[in-house]
């Protein structure tokens, strides 16, 4: 597309870190914006900074029943252009058999019902959908089995569908930060980032590189050096990459949760 004013925009997960960065950076590009999240009080806060140019829905996409009435309100309001799937959890060393259910459910199933129940009304505007993944959507992290699982599928059905609508007016974009700065890390994950020297983003400068990529169409977007290079040599040299996070296994389980036993 060339610009995104004019557009419409339905923006999931838009009262956390990254989604209100995206949600700035929207309008400042004059889109309009439909927020949600399961949040009514924050999302009236985020509405009342922008009243004309936001709407907001309160929606938990894990519920059939939510997704639905999200699609209803977004018919009622005059359709959208853009679908942006950015709402997920996160998990880190310890996922039981709930946890591992609610993640798959938030971040694969949830994204991919969404991209099923707009399509129609994707296709009726030319429109675009925009899947939000994770460098731990290509590299099997230790820590992260549970949410490698979800950002895997993501990746593979985002990639599968842009190819089956590539003769079509709908387009299908993966768009995969690296690890940001915002509250879906826990305080050992970030303690574990900065033992490690890996780089961390800004949720500002995620949302530039999301809204570049809107804009330019490009299928796939990895932000950061060398997270870029990572993913492919995982995908083509997968032996280098255990070996490499395999030596830095011992620190990494340094910050895995140690629950305290009472006795
Ligand atoms: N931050 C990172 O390091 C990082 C790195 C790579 C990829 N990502 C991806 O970027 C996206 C945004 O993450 P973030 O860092 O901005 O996380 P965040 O600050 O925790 O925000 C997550 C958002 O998702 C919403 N959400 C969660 N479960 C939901 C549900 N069942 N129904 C509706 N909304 C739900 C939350 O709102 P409510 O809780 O109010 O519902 C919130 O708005 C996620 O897909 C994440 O996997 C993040």
């Amino acid at each position: 597309m060339k610009s995104l004013a004019g557009k419409r925009v339905l923006l999931t997960g838009a009262t956390g870190g990254i989604g209100q960065a995206v949600l700035k950076r929207l309008l400042q590009l004059q889109a309009s914006v439909v927020i949600s999240s399961r949040s009514s009080s924050k999302l009236a806060e985020l509405q009342a900074t922008a009243p004309p140019h936001i709407l907001a829905f309160t929606a938990d996409i894990t519920d059939e029943a939510g997704r639905q009435a999200l699609l209803n309100f977004c018919r009622q309001h005059g359709g959208i252009d853009v679908l942006i799937n950015n709402a997920g959890i996160s998990q880190f060393a310890e996922a039981t058999e709930q946890h591992a259910e609610t993640l798959l459910n938030t971040n694969l199933l949830a994204p991919v019902r969404l991209c099923q129940l707009f399509l129609p009304m994707l296709q009726q505007r030319s429109g675009t959908i925009l899947n939000v993944g994770s460098t731990f959507g290509s590299i099997g992290y230790p820590g992260f089995s549970g949410y490698c699982a979800g950002k895997f599928g993501l990746r593979g059905y985002t990639e599968a569908l842009s190819r089956e609508l590539s003769d079509s007016n709908v387009k299908v974009l993966y768009f995969a930060p690296r690890a940001t700065q915002t509250g879906i890390n826990p305080l050992q994950v970030e303690a574990m980032n900065k033992a490690l020297g890996q780089g961390v983003d800004s949720p500002e400068y995620v949302a530039m590189a999301l809204a570049e990529q809107l804009i330019s169409g490009k299928r796939r977007c990895y932000v950061g050096w060398p997270e870029k290079i990572f993913v492919r040599l995982n995908g083509v040299f997968p032996a280098v990459v255990d070996k490499a996070l395999g030596s830095k296994l011992k620190q990494i389980k340094q910050f895995f949760v140690t629950k305290q036993v009472e006795v």
